[in-house]
C-alpha cells in the first residue's frame, strides 16, 4: 500500500523509518519491493551517477529526468524529490514554480530543501501551496562553499544551539520531517526530542526517528577511488561484482564460450540443413 505523509509522521519516536536514495526505475522498484518507507531522489545523483564534483551544478530539468524514472515504477514508498541548488533561492515565485513541476510533472509526494531559519518563508509558501516539505539540517552539501567543505556540524555548543533553533523554526514553518546529516549523535538526539516531527539521520547516530543512506554506498557500487564516509555501512560489493562479471564476459568472448547453444536461436530442422549445406558450398555459389 502507498505510504503517505501521515503514515510517516505517525512513526515519530519509533526509530524505524527507512529512507533510501533511488535515481532510476529499477532501483525505485527494488527499494519499494524491499518495503522501505521513503525514496529520496537526492541531488546526490549529481555526484553518484553523473560524475559531478559536487551537487551544485545539477538543474531542475536534470532532477526531473531522474524523478520521472523513479515515479514511473509506482513505488509504494513515499517519494521525495530533492530541490537542487538555486531552484529555491531566487524568489518565492520561482521556488513554487520549480516545486510545482516536481509535483505535477515528476509526481513526487513531497520535496526536500536544505537550510534552517532562513528557509522559514520558503517552507511556509510551499506548504501553503499544498506541497509537503522535508527539511535538511547539519552538513548540508549545497552549503559546502560556506562551510569550507563537507564538515561535521554542531561540534561546538554555539552551532549545536543554532541547529536546535533551526529545527524548531522549520518545524513551525510546516516541515513534516527533517533530515539530520553529519552531526554528533548527541546533537541529533536533542533535536529529535525537541521536535514533534520525525527526524531521519545520515551520520547522526541512532537516536533519530529513521535512517537514510545513498543506495550506491550501501551496495558498494563505487570504485576503490572513493573512500566510504564513516557513517556508511556496506551491505554488498556490487562494483567488484560488476567488474568481475564484465571480465568473465570478455573472457567468454575470447574463449568462444559465449553465446552458447542456449543463448542462440534455431531455424526449423529442414532450413538448418539447407543452410548448412549452402554454407559448405558458399565459395561455389554465384549470386545473381
Ligand atoms: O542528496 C541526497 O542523497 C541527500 C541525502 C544524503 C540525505 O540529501
Amino acid at each position: 500500500m502507498k505510504i503517505t505523509i501521515p503514515n510517516i509522521v505517525e512513526l515519530k519516536n519509533k526509530r524505524i523509518i527507512s529512507m533510501m536514495t533511488a535515481y532510476d526505475y529499477p532501483s525505485s522498484k527494488s527499494v519499494s519491493d524491499a518495503g522501505l518507507d521513503i525514496i529520496l531522489v537526492g541531488d546526490s545523483v549529481a555526484q553518484v551517477v553523473l560524475g559531478h564534483e559536487d551537487t551544485l551544478s545539477i538543474t531542475v530539468d536534470e532532477m526531473l529526468h531522474h524523478i520521472k524514472a523513479v515515479t514511473k515504477a509506482n513505488p509504494d514508498c513515499l517519494v521525495v524529490g530533492d530541490m537542487p541548488y538555486m531552484s529555491y533561492h531566487v524568489s518565492l515565485e520561482d521556488t513554487l514554480r520549480n516545486a510545482g513541476r516536481f509535483i505535477q510533472e515528476g509526481k513526487v509526494d513531497a520535496v526536500k530543501i536544505e537550510g534552517g531559519s532562513k528557509r522559514v518563508e520558503t517552507i511556509n509558501s510551499l506548504v501553503n501551496a499544498e506541497i509537503p516539505v522535508m527539511g535538511h539540517l547539519g552538513l548540508t552539501p549545497q552549503s559546502k562553499n560556506i562551510m569550507g567543505g563537507y564538515k561535521v556540524q554542531g561540534k561546538s555548543l554555539e552551532v549545536a544551539e543554532k541547529l536546535l533553533n533551526d529545527a524548531i523554526a522549520i518545524e513551525r514553518a510546516g516541515c513534516f520531517s527533517i533530515v539530520l546529516e553529519g552531526m554528533p549523535s548527541v546533537v541529533a538526539d536533542v533535536i529529535t526530542q525537541a521536535v514533534k516531527i520525525p527526524t531521519i539521520g545520515i551520520g547522526a547516530g541512532i537516536s533519530v526517528d529513521g535512517q537514510v543512506l545513498v543506495l550506491h554506498d550501501l551496495l558498494g557500487m563505487k570504485s576503490k577511488e572513493y573512500t566510504d564516509a564513516k557513517f556508511v555501512k556496506r551491505y554488498s560489493e556490487q562494483y567488484k561484482n560488476t567488474v568481475d562479471s564484465l571480465r568473465r564476459f570478455k573472457e567468454d568472448i575470447e574463449n568462444k564460450n559465449f553465446p552458447s547453444e542456449e543463448n542462440s536461436y534455431k531455424a526449423g530442422e529442414d532450413i538448418e540443413k539447407s543452410l548448412k549445406s549452402w554454407r559448405k558450398d558458399l565459395g561455389k555459389i554465384k549470386l545473381s
